[in-house]
């Protein structure tokens, strides 16, 4: 058995109630149970089920790395009987984000959204997992930006000597399956020159200059799986805190801002992202806002101790009043632009199959 510990973080919709704002807890129930025997087995060290939204996510810790076979096909196999329980709840949207009937050896590619990293762990880790919901990948862009390159967020980017040197950012391009490495603070402008444009490249995973992982995110895009919509791709982000790390504090700040993300209504509308506690990740008006929790453990052994809800702290109030301000302002806009989403990214939603109703209606102009 190595040292090394995995985190990995397995996600699924498969199954809303009511609609697609909230989770049974007979699926957190059923999760719980599964895990609890895999545990029992000791398949995995520890874990804990919770939900953001219609979202069920499986926060699993084990000795096999990242990518492996038994983790995620178990995860596969837990998907599949909560789909069940949905289903016999009549849930809606059961079994949603399954798009295959059969498990192929990597959970990847096949519906759910992974976000795991295997690390030796230090005398105290300290860990923070963000889940979020009625949104897509890339809206880990920005605040990965902010924690792990921006001094005016992260103080220990300046102060520190274990973090002065900075980071390394691992982008992927998902729309041409290709990946680049950025040095920060060296190459700061060529990596915004990407990273902005979050719907095609995703900050994927970040580390030291002597490359210890600091941070992993889910970049799953299911319509460029699927090749359709099918529903927004709910991403989760695991960051590594203190020490070379950002604190807990800095990791938590970018989300003080209602960064505008897009999501929300039928996976059509740019809205502002709201930080929760784990309890009003519920999205309901006008399907959203779109939320964000954050989940703190401290690993001990690989046991996960915790979690801490992040985001239940006053501290967050003023981001939750401005992110209902902002909604409001919005929704204002109905279906026009920039609320709704531009064209070019409308074709990853149902209004194509709109449009060509319409084709043969449109006449050319002298
Ligand atoms: C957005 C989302 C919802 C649904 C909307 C329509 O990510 O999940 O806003 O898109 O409720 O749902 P369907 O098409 O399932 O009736
Ligand atoms: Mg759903
Ligand atoms: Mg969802």
């Amino acid at each position: 058995m190595g040292k090394k510990i995995t985190v990995s973080v397995i996600k699924a919709d498969v199954g809303g109630y009511v609609g697609h704002s909230a989770m049974h807890p007979d699926l957190i129930e059923e999760a719980n149970n599964r895990l609890e025997g895999a545990q029992h087995q000791e398949k995995i060290i520890d874990y804990h089920v919770t939900a953001c939204g219609d979202d069920l996510e499986l926060i699993m810790t084990h000795r096999n790395g990242t990518d492996n076979r038994d983790i995620h096909q178990m995860s596969w196999e837990i998907f599949e009987s909560c789909s069940d329980t949905a289903h016999r709840l009549g849930l809606y949207g059961a079994g949603q984000d399954l798009l295959s009937d059969a498990f192929s050896g990597n959970i990847r590619g096949m519906g759910p959204g992974v976000a795991e990293m295997e690390f030796e762990e230090r005398e105290s880790e300290p860990i923070l997992i963000f889940l979020a919901d009625k949104t897509s990948a890339g809206a880990w862009n920005l605040p990965l930006y902010k924690m792990f390159a921006d001094p005016f967020n992260t103080a220990g980017l300046a102060i520190s000597p274990s973090m002065h040197a900075g980071f390394r950012f691992e982008v992927h391009d998902v729309k041409n399956h290709k990946r680049i490495i950025f040095d920060a603070p060296e190459e700061l402008y060529d990596l915004l020159v990407f990273i902005g444009a979050a719907g095609q490249y995703l900050i994927k995973s970040i580390y030291t200059k002597d490359n210890e992982i600091g941070a992993v995110s889910s970049t799953e895009r299911l319509a460029l799986i699927a090749g359709k919509y099918v529903g927004k791709d709910d991403p989760a982000l695991v960051v590594r805190c203190q020490g070379k790390f950002p604190a807990v504090g800095e990791a938590l700040e970018p989300f003080t801002m209602p960064q505008i993300v897009e999501g929300w209504m039928r996976g059509s509308h740019y809205g502002p992202l709201m930080p929760v506690p784990v309890q009003q990740a519920t999205p309901s008006r006008f399907d959203g806002p779109p939320r964000v929790i954050a989940l703190g453990f401290q690993l001990a052994g690989g046991h996960l101790v915790g979690p801490r809800d992040m985001f239940d702290d006053p501290g967050f109030d003023r981001a939750r009043e401005k992110t209902n301000e902002l909604s409001d302002l919005l929704r204002r806009h109905g279906p026009f632009e920039p609320h709704r989403l531009p064209m070019e990214a409308m074709e990853y939603t149902t209004l194509p199959d709109v449009m060509k109703k319409l084709e043969g209606r449109w006449e050319p102009l002298d």
